[in-house]
């Protein structure tokens, strides 16, 4: 019987994971650049971290996640995590490592999952590079921030992105800014979804969020946050857009974006690309001042963002310079005595750091040196029964097309000598 996977689930496969891990050594490198460390947290926690963190209101709370009963403990659910960033407060507020240093500049790889539809750059589990800040509440965090993303989309080789941004205001200011807009939504409330309607009084800022026609139409009109925002709110995004310009970096803003979780506050951002169709974020964050505080530690600062890793591989993939790793060595054997001579040899090579291949079943020289010429092996070793009882065996270099004797007393250091011509000098 096949068993196929999970809609919305899928596979990486050679050569894709290729891609993959060449993006995933270039986040690590500029969060290494700009002082980030790596912090691992579960995949599973328990529901009541998402409900409070995200919003009960919010799609990814109301429908879109994975929960299930926990059958250690009656009552309560479990949710596979729809993102990282309630799960790395959570962390930081447990170790308490406000305590040590309140500063902290994470960072994390790994699955999130949500109940969403799925179609291209959408899946049910997908993968986040994330960043977290906690500690600094200054601007200057912020367009680091954005500065750190550029520099990454320009490590992986991705140009042609827009970033957009907004304020979502703070304590003060936008408890002004969601009765304006509810006025302005009760009054157009028979244009809404049923969905919006529902939400309204509880979060008039979703139906800014919605892709309905009927309420995007009807908020095209929507009061702007940003004329709304208080001084100190103003103040804070002014500096953060000077400091963009400043570092010539472009951007647009956008009071229409309001963001699919709650926990947003102040600045906040997405980073589009045309090419992707609907799904068009290939990143997003922003500040969310008051949830370490909200999640029961102290009152302390945060401001992070995710990259859409999938995202990011299908706009690669569009350049297509993808490939398989290529083996420096291939070991071509003829007869039994051959191979019992090759494979502790390869073992030896792999431990010396070499990339080398071989075949465990009797294959005809022909078909092996087709199988070299495939993988696009550097260097060949032909070794027979008549080398073995020589002791010299022949190299083939693939590149150069030139065939050489070599002492296979000595094949380790002439091999690493080969493969790394630096080490002559
Ligand atoms: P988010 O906007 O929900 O933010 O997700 C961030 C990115 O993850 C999106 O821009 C997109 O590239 C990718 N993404 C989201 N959902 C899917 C999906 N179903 N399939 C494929 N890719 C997807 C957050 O998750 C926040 N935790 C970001 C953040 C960190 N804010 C502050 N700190």
């Amino acid at each position: 019987m096949k068993i196929s996977a999970i809609k919305g689930f899928s596979d990486v496969l050679p050569v894709e994971s290729e891609t993959w891990q060449f993006i995933e050594e270039r986040a690590r490198e500029i969060f290494a650049r700009y002082n980030f460390s790596e912090i691992r947290i579960p995949v599973l926690e328990k529901t009541e971290l998402f409900s409070r963190s995200l919003g009960e209101t919010t799609d990814i709370v109301e429908k879109e996640m994975y929960t299930f009963a926990d059958q250690d403990a009656k009552g309560s659910f479990l949710t596979l995590r729809p993102e990282g960033t309630a799960g790395v407060v959570r962390a930081y507020n447990e170790a308490e490592l406000y305590k040590v240093e309140p500063v902290r500049k994470l960072f994390y790889l790994g699955p999130m999952f949500r109940r969403e539809r799925p179609q291209k750059g959408r899946l049910r589990q997908f993968y986040q590079i994330g960043a977290e800040v906690l500690g600094r509440r200054d601007p200057f965090v912020d367009a680091e921030l954005l500065l750190l993303l550029s520099d990454f989309f320009a490590a992986v080789g991705l140009d042609g992105l827009t970033l957009e941004l907004n304020s979502l205001g703070c304590v003060q200011c936008r408890p002004h800014y969601r009765q304006a807009l509810l006025t302005f939504l009760k009054e157009r409330e028979t244009k809404l979804c049923a969905n919006c309607r529902r939400r309204i009084d509880r979060n008039p800022l979703r139906a800014l969020d919605c892709k309905e026609e009927g309420c995007v139409k009807v908020t095209l009109e929507a009061p702007s946050i940003l004329e709304l925002l208080c001084g100190a709110c103003r103040d804070h995004f002014e500096t953060v857009q000077r400091l963009l310009r400043e570092t010539h970096m472009d951007y647009k803003l956008n009071p229409r974006m309001v963001r699919g979780l709650d926990y947003y506050c102040g600045t906040t951002f997405e980073w589009t690309s045309a090419r992707l169709g609907s799904q068009n974020a290939v990143a997003a964050g922003g500040r969310y001042d008051g949830l370490v505080q909200d999640l029961g530690g102290p009152s302390i600062p945060g401001v992070g963002f995710a990259i859409g890793m999938e995202r990011i591989v299908l706009l690669s993939g569009m350049r297509e310079t993808n490939r398989a790793p290529r083996p420096s060595l291939y070991l071509a054997w003829v007869g039994a005595a051959a191979r019992a001579w090759a494979f502790p040899v390869v073992h030896r090579l792999r431990r010396a750091g070499m990339a080398v291949e071989m075949e465990g079943e009797e294959r005809s020289l022909k078909s092996q040196m087709r199988r070299a010429d495939k993988l696009e092996a550097k260097l060949v070793l032909i070794v027979g029964e008549e080398e073995l009882r020589a002791g010299k065996g022949i190299i083939r270099d693939m590149d150069r097309k030139e065939q050489f004797e070599v002492s296979l007393d000595r094949i380790e250091e002439d091999l690493t000598q080969r493969l790394n011509p630096a080490r002559d000098i």
